[in-house]
């Protein structure tokens, strides 16, 4: 089988390697897709802070079980399958309250153990999410970027009159677009990038007031409008961000923070207190596949209109480059393995 392999930075790789066999309470899954991911490019250029080389990268696919493990029922060959890339080890402090996501023993797939871009790749069988025929092979691939804004708004919560903000329209940022209009039907969705076409992909999801703010002042354009934002998620991940949802936020909103930036941001307790607002930090997912899945088999999101682009997986050179060159065009781009 071919796989592809960082071996360290810069150095991307596709290789023939042997077909792994499932061990014990593992499954095998014969990969039809993989999303490619900005984290996948931060491995490729060696800016990844916690991945250990050589890896096979990839942590959005989905495809075909067709091997079990010992202690494995075999009903389950065939059987079409999302991954959630979260190992966990069941018995820290974080796994007994029900946070495995944050392990203290965390494995990801694709980044502490080896990923989805391969053509087989075998995970531990309660990983494997089984997807209902109505969701599509390329749609499977994209639970795991889905989960992400599922985290994050189980985190916060919403109600449907929420006044809703959403930084940034990014393949993130349109996860939870996605999910803050189709899932939550929220009553207003306000959506703010610096890139024209993200926010017409942000207005297609269905947002209210989609706004170019490179040269705008958010909050008082806002204020002039009579908004007050009452859920805010900064999928922008600039840090001087949380400073300015804390000034334009209704009192009792909640925010949430998608990002990994080391800089500290400025936070006025009083502005906090004043308002009693909540803060929400969200990483990967904690068991949110069925959800998503079952939004998608709803027909509540919508995975096509997430996905930009497909590559043959053997093109996987070509699709980091258009990634990084057009990134104002791209949203999901697609490995196609079978
Ligand atoms: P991206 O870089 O493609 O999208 C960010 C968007 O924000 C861009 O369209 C950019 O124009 C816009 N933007 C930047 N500064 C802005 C500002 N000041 N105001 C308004 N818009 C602004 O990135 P992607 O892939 O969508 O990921 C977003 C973030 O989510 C990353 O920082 C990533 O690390 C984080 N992330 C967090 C996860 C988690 O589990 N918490 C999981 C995956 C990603
Ligand atoms: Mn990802």
């Amino acid at each position: 089988m071919k796989s592809i392999i960082v071996e360290g930075p810069g150095q991307m790789k596709l290789v023939e390697t042997q077909v792994p066999y499932p061990r014990g309470g593992e499954v095998r899954v014969r990969v039809h897709h993989a999303g490619i991911c900005g984290s996948d490019i931060h491995i490729y250029h060696g800016t990844h802070p916690f991945v250990r080389y050589p890896r096979v990268i990839g942590h959005e696919f989905a495809g075909i079980i067709d091997a079990v493990g010992a202690g494995v029922s075999a009903a389950r060959v065939g059987q079409r399958v999302a991954v959630t890339p979260v190992i966990s080890c069941g018995e820290c402090y974080q796994c007994r309250v029900g946070r495995p996501n944050v392990c203290a023993n965390l494995q990801v797939l694709g980044v502490h153990r080896d990923g989805g871009f391969s053509e087989f790749c075998c995970v531990p069988a309660d990983l494997a999410h089984p997807v209902p025929d109505i969701v599509d092979d390329c749609a499977a691939a994209t639970v795991e970027p889905f989960s992400i804004a599922a985290n994050m708004l189980s985190r916060t919560g919403v109600e449907p009159f929420e006044v809703a903000l959403v930084y940034g329209a990014g393949p993130i940022g349109m996860t939870v677009i996605q999910a803050l209009k189709g899932v939550h039907r929220v009553e207003k969705l306000i959506v703010v990038d610096h890139i024209e076409t993200r926010l017409n992909w942000a207005r297609a999801a269905g947002a209210d007031l989609a706004i170019d703010t490179s040269n705008l002042e958010l909050p008082g354009f806002l204020a002039e409008r009579g908004l007050k934002p009452t859920l805010i998620i900064d999928a922008a991940c600039h840090p001087s961000i949380l400073e300015e949802a804390i000034e334009l936020a209704s009192p009792a909103a909640r925010i949430g923070l998608m990002g990994f930036s080391p800089d500290p941001s400025s936070v006025s307790q009083r502005k906090l207190n004043a308002k009693e607002l909540s803060i929400f930090a969200s990483r990967l997912n904690n068991r949110q596949f069925p959800n998503v899945i079952n939004w998608m088999a709803g027909g509540q999101i919508n995975p096509a209109q997430f996905i930009s682009h497909h590559f043959p997986f053997t093109s996987v050179h070509d699709a980091f480059a258009l990634l990084e060159a057009t990134p104002a065009d791209c949203c999901k781009v697609m490995l196609d393995f079978a």
